[in-house]
C-alpha cells in the first residue's frame, strides 16, 4: 500500500477504515494530538472485553496509568527489581541453594521455551505474590510450591496465547472458541482476588489494582477478570523478548564478550564474585543502570522484533498534518494507526542495514545511549516503538528491560550454555503476531545448558 499510494493511505479491515501513517517523521500529528480528537479507550476498550471478559470502568485507563507509575516505576521499582531477583534465583538456582549438582549436568530443551518458561514465571511470580511459609522449616515447601504451581500456570498461557491473534481478531473456529472459553475461566479462577489474598509478596501494583476497583463497587468476578488482564499485559511480551535477546547473543559472539565482560565490571565493582560455594550475587536495580552495552543489546533487539499497531479512535473529524506540509482530512468513526516495525525500525535510511542485529547500534562512542537517527536530514524522535508512544504507551517498560537484564546477567554468570547446532539460523518471526508487541519464532531452537557452580 505504501509502495501503492506512499506515506498515507485507508484500509477497510473488520467493518471499520483505517488510515495508516508510514512516515516516521509524521508520527508525532498521531501521537501528541488532543484525547478529544483521537482516543485509545474506545478501541482499547473493546479488545479487552473480548480477549478477557474484562468491562472497563469509566476512568479504567487512568486508574492503570496511575498505579503504573507509582509501582512499576521509580521507588516501586526497586522493590519490584528485588523481587524479581528472588524469584529468578529460586526457578534458576534453586539447585545450587540446595548444594545438590543435578544442575550441573548438560540439560537440553528449546531456547524459546526455556526463556519465556523462566521469564513468565518469574515476573508472574514477582507481581501476583509467593506462597506463605507458615513455619520456618517450610519455606523449601513454600518455594518449590511456587516453582510447582507456576509451571502449571505457564502452560495453560502458552495455549491461550497461542489463541491469542486469532482471539482478538475475533475469528477463531467453533472448537478453539471453546477452548478460549475454557482457559478464561480457569485463569479467572487461578487468580481470584480471594485466592491471591492468600499470598505474601504481592506487588502493590496487583494489589491497588484490586483495591481500588474493590472500593469503586466492582463485582468479585469482574476484579478476577481484571487480574488476568494483568497478567496478560505483563507476562506476554517479556518471556518471548528474553529468547531473541539471548539468541541474538549467541549468535553474534562479539557482542555475548563485550555484555560479558559489562556484566563482570558490575560485579567487580560492587566486590562480588560467582564462585563455588559462595553466596547468591545481589543484582540492584543501582547496578543494572550501570550497563549502557546491555541496554543499547535490549534496544536492539527489541526493534527486531517488537511489532506493536498503535491505533486510534476518531472522534471527531479532523486532519493530520504531515511532515511534507500536506494535509488530509480524517473522518469522525474511521481509526488511525501506526505500525512503526516496517515504518522506522526496518527503515534502512534511519538503520543502516536493519536486519541485522548490531548490538552497538544504540550506543555512542562514548559508550552513551544513541539517540540521533536522521531520516531525509531530518532527527527522526520516534527511532523504535516497541513499548508504542504516547497516551498507551507502556508503563511496564522499565520493570520489563529490568527483567531482561536480570535474566541474561544470571544466565551468563551463572551457566553454561549453547546452540546444540552451531551453525542454527535465526528462526523467522510469526508474522501471525503483528500488531501484538513482541513477537514469536515460527519455530524452537534447539540448546543445551548446565550451571556452572
Ligand atoms: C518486552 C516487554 C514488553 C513489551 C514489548 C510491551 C509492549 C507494550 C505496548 C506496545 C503497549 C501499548 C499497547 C497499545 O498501544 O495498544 C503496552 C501496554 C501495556 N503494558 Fe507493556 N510491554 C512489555 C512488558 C510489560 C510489563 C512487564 C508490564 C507490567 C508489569 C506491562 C504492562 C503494560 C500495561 C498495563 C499496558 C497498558 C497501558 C495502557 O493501557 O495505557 N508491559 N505494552
Amino acid at each position: 500500500m505504501k509502495k501503492l499510494h506512499g506515506d498515507i493511505f485507508t484500509v477497510q479491515l473488520g467493518g471499520f477504515y483505517f488510515t495508516f501513517i508510514t512516515d516516521p517523521l509524521s508520527f508525532g500529528s498521531v501521537v501528541k494530538e488532543a484525547r478529544a480528537k483521537l482516543d485509545f479507550n474506545a478501541f482499547a476498550k473493546h479488545l479487552v472485553r473480548r480477549v478477557f471478559g474484562y468491562h472497563p470502568v469509566e476512568d479504567d485507563h487512568k486508574l492503570i496509568q496511575s498505579s503504573s507509575n507509582k509501582h512499576l516505576m521509580g521507588d516501586g521499582l526497586v522493590l519490584l527489581t528485588q523481587s524479581m531477583m528472588s524469584n529468578l534465583q529460586n526457578l534458576m538456582l534453586h539447585q545450587i541453594e540446595s548444594g545438590g549438582t543435578k544442575g550441573r549436568s548438560w540439560h537440553e530443551d528449546g531456547l524459546f521455551t526455556f526463556c519465556y518458561n523462566i521469564v513468565f514465571r518469574a515476573g508472574y511470580l514477582a507481581l501476583f505474590g509467593n506462597e506463605v511459609a507458615k513455619m520456618a522449616e517450610s519455606v523449601e515447601e513454600a518455594k518449590e510450591k511456587d516453582r510447582k504451581e507456576s509451571v502449571d500456570l505457564f502452560h495453560e498461557f502458552r495455549k491461550y496465547d497461542q489463541l491469542f491473534p486469532k482471539l482478538a481478531y475475533g475469528v477463531l473456529g467453533p472448537s478453539e472458541k471453546m477452548k478460549a472459553e475454557r482457559l478464561k475461566r480457569l485463569f479467572w479462577n487461578t487468580l481470584a482476588v480471594d485466592k491471591l489474598n492468600t499470598k505474601e509478596n504481592i506487588s502493590g501494583w496487583v494489589s491497588e489494582s484490586h483495591q481500588i476497583r474493590n472500593e469503586l463497587g466492582m463485582h468479585k468476578s469482574m476484579q478476577d477478570r481484571h487480574m488476568f488482564l494483568l497478567l496478560w499485559a505483563s507476562q506476554g511480551n517479556t518471556g518471548p523478548a528474553s529468547f531473541w535477546l539471548l539468541l541474538f547473543l549467541m549468535k553474534h559472539p562479539e557482542a555475548m564478550a563485550a555484555v560479558k565482560s559489562e556484566i563482570d565490571e558490575v560485579l567487580y565493582e560492587t566486590g562480588q564474585e560467582v564462585k563455588q560455594g559462595g553466596p547468591l550475587i545481589n543484582l540492584t536495580r543501582d547496578m543494572l543502570l550501570k550497563t549502557p552495552v546491555l541496554d543499547s543489546a535490549v534496544e536492539e533487539s527489541l526493534r527486531l522484533t517488537a511489532a506493536p499497531v498503535l491505533t486510534r479512535a476518531v472522534l471527531e473529524d479532523m486532519s493530520l498534518k504531515m511532515d511534507n506540509g500536506r494535509e488530509y482530512k480524517i473522518r469522525k468513526g474511521d481509526r488511525v494507526s501506526l505500525f512503526p516495525y516496517t515504518s522506522v525500525q526496518m527503515d534502512p535510511e534511519v538503520h543502516p542495514d536493519p536486519q541485522t542485529f548490531k548490538y552497538d547500534r544504540f550506543l555512542t562512542a562514548d559508550r552513551q545511549k544513541k539517540t540521533d537517527f536522521y531520516k531525509r536530514g531530518k532527527k527522526v524522535k520516534y527511532y523504535t516503538m516497541p513499548w508504542g508512544a504516547g497516551v498507551s504507551m507502556c508503563p511496564g517498560r522499565f520493570f520489563a528491560i529490568n527483567e531482561l537484564k536480570q535474566f541474561v546477567f544470571l544466565m551468563l554468570t551463572y551457566f553454561d550454555f549453547e546452540l546444540k547446532n552451531p551453525d542454527e539460523e535465526i528462526p523467522d518471526i510469526d508474522v501471525r503476531r503483528w500488531g501484538f508487541g513482541t513477537m514469536q519464532p515460527m519455530r524452537d531452537v534447539p540448546f543445551r545448558y548446565r550451571l556452572r557452580f
